[in-house]
């Protein structure tokens, strides 16, 4: 079948890119990975014995990455649509968090346990349009939030993906209201042309 012009732009720069050839390295499933050991080495959020949860795992980067910055001490929880080859350290749950059936499997692997940690990657299907792909992001973002602030335990933390736009500040001021301090972060793996940036709550009130 015969490629777009983009898509072939696309693949070429993914082959280029200084990240990809690192995650291929280092035996990371995602480029994304490096955006996580990014905010890692700056403020420590990971450590050994905790409990995290990974909304939007797949296919696992993220998820790595916490397991070995917990030195296979700790478990993560990893929740997406699509499926995630298995990984040692990591419990699976295929599925929509927003599904109380989803929620559901996800409380009887804990068994009563508080999270130290929710990580979240997640993005909708991009249209490509800012006016729908926008205001899906803010929503998928509060949708984690909420998540967050049932699951965490007092003094967790919480690390979301968004893109800047509309809706972004009153959402970081919802974050102000349930962490001690919320950071901005855009790693440099975080590609400079996208809107994308991270959001670090810690210390949930
Ligand atoms: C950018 S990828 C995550 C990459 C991952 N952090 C890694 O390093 O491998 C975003 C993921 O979010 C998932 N996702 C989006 N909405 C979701 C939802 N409502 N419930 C579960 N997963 C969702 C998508 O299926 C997709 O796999």
């Amino acid at each position: 079948m015969a490629r777009s012009k983009s898509s072939g732009n696309w693949v070429r720069e993914h082959e280029e890119d200084k990240y990809v050839k690192l995650a291929r390295k280092d035996g990371y499933r995602s480029r994304a990975s490096y955006k996580l050991i990014e905010i890692q080495e700056r403020y420590k959020i990971i450590r050994p014995g905790m409990r995290i949860v990974d909304l939007g795992a797949a296919p696992g980067g993220w998820s790595q990455v916490a397991i070995k910055e917990m030195r296979s001490n700790g478990r993560v929880y990893g929740l997406d649509l699509l499926p995630i080859k298995p990984i040692n350290g990591m419990t699976r749950i295929q599925g929509d968090f927003t599904e109380n059936e989803v929620l559901q499997r996800l409380l009887d692997e804990l068994k009563g346990q508080k999270i130290d940690l929710v990580i979240s990657d997640m993005a909708p299907n991009l249209s490509g349009m800012k006016e729908i792909d926008q205001p899906r992001m803010v929503c998928l973002m509060e949708l984690a939030l909420e998540f967050a602030g049932s699951m965490l335990k007092q003094g967790g933390s919480f690390l979301v993906k968004g893109f800047q736009g509309e809706g972004i500040d009153n959402f970081r001021q919802a974050m102000k209201l349930m962490f001690a301090t919320v950071k901005t972060c855009k790693p440099k793996a975080s590609r400079a042309r996208s809107r994308e940036f991270y959001l670090l709550g810690c210390g949930m009130k």
